[in-house]
């Protein structure tokens, strides 16, 4: 049986004896995993944890400073990144779904390593790998954005020298959970949906520009904050917005509009390979379309994806 507390104890011990007096980098995403595994690294050698928190342009409304400040919140040593600009000059003019992986997977390595040059005597990389991870390294859909799944043989960027360390690898989702719970980091938090590291990209169907990526964070804001004051973002297990490539014609007051069409979807899974689309009250859609509507600029239509996986996949690309 898993008791959290034991963890948090023996792990602590383990790592202190690991890495002694050693100066670590980790890379935070905002997810669950890399931030329960910086906190309980923060637990065991504080200070010579170094975090690094890089706002690709692809998070949420929002996100970046808000998870930053929290994250200072939690006494963690952490330096935030804007790398916004860098991600969507590289992916301008790209619509294809692999190749936005592939670059935003290389610039985050770019961008990483160039950070971590900084540090001086780092000689440790830690990550949030879980089980699940280690058992199916390689993503169903090519190479997710994590450090992981890049390891080339050759060329390796200079933080790959590192050694690695991985507090959390042999953990389920729900262990990670209680884990950070034991650790007293905000439930919220704790709680948060999965989130693609392509970010926002790979729901912006076609090619991306930092317009599309303001309406689709406005969207998605109204969708997901809709989901929590109503009490239903718990029972979802994933949620979010997709802009899609299409125009469609409206009509506001007497003028006739041809601006874009959005796509809201809703899911229900245990690991996300395979989920079911979640019944949302007719009321509720009919609320966040309207506000959808009349508040994002540029959107004149919103439909509910009603398709399972499989044979449809959770994301859009
Ligand atoms: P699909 O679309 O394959 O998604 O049904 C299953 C889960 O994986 C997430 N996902 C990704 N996560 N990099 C990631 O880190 C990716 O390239 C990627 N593609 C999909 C997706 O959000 C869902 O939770």
């Amino acid at each position: 049986d898993f008791t959290p507390n034991a963890f948090v104890e023996e792990t602590v011990a383990d790592l202190q004896d690991k890495l002694k007096n050693d100066k670590v980098v980790l890379g935070l995403s905002g997810g669950v995993d890399s931030t329960v595994a910086a906190v309980l690294l923060h637990k065991a050698i504080g200070q010579n944890l170094y975090c690094i928190f890089v706002n690709n342009g692809l998070l949420r409304k929002n996100e970046f400073e808000n998870v930053l400040a929290q994250y200072h919140g939690m006494g963690l040593n952490v330096k935030g990144v804007d790398a916004s600009e860098r991600f969507l000059s590289e992916l301008a003019g790209i619509d294809d779904p692999e190749t936005k992986r592939k670059i935003i997977g290389r610039v985050f390595i770019d961008v990483f390593d160039d950070e971590s040059k900084l540090l001086e005597d780092v000689t440790w990389l830690a990550q949030g790998t879980i089980y699940p991870d280690v058992i199916e390294s390689i993503s169903v859909k090519g190479p997710s954005a994590t450090i992981k799944s890049h390891h080339n043989v050759g060329g390796l960027p200079d933080y790959m020298k590192l050694k690695i360390v991985e507090p959390l690898r042999m953990l389920f989702k729900d262990e990670v959970r209680r884990v950070g719970a034991t650790l007293g980091i905000d439930p919220e938090l704790l709680g948060r949906h999965p989130f693609p590291g392509p970010g926002l990209s790979i729901r912006i169907l076609g090619d991306i520009t930092p317009e599309k990526v303001s309406i689709l964070q406005e969207v998605d804001a109204i969708f997901i904050n809709g989901l929590k004051e109503h009490g239903l973002y718990d029972q979802v297990w994933q949620a979010g917005a997709i802009l899609l490539p299409v125009n469609s014609v409206g009509v506001m007051g007497d003028e006739r509009t041809y601006e874009k069409v959005v796509a809201l979807r809703a899911v229900q899974s245990t690991d996300g390979m395979t989920a079911d689309w979640v019944h949302l009250p007719y009321d509720f859609l009919m609320e966040i379309s309207n506000k959808i509507i009349n508040r994002v600029k540029g959107v004149n239509r919103v439909v509910y994806d009603i398709s399972s996986k499989p044979p449809a996949t959770i994301e859009w690309e």
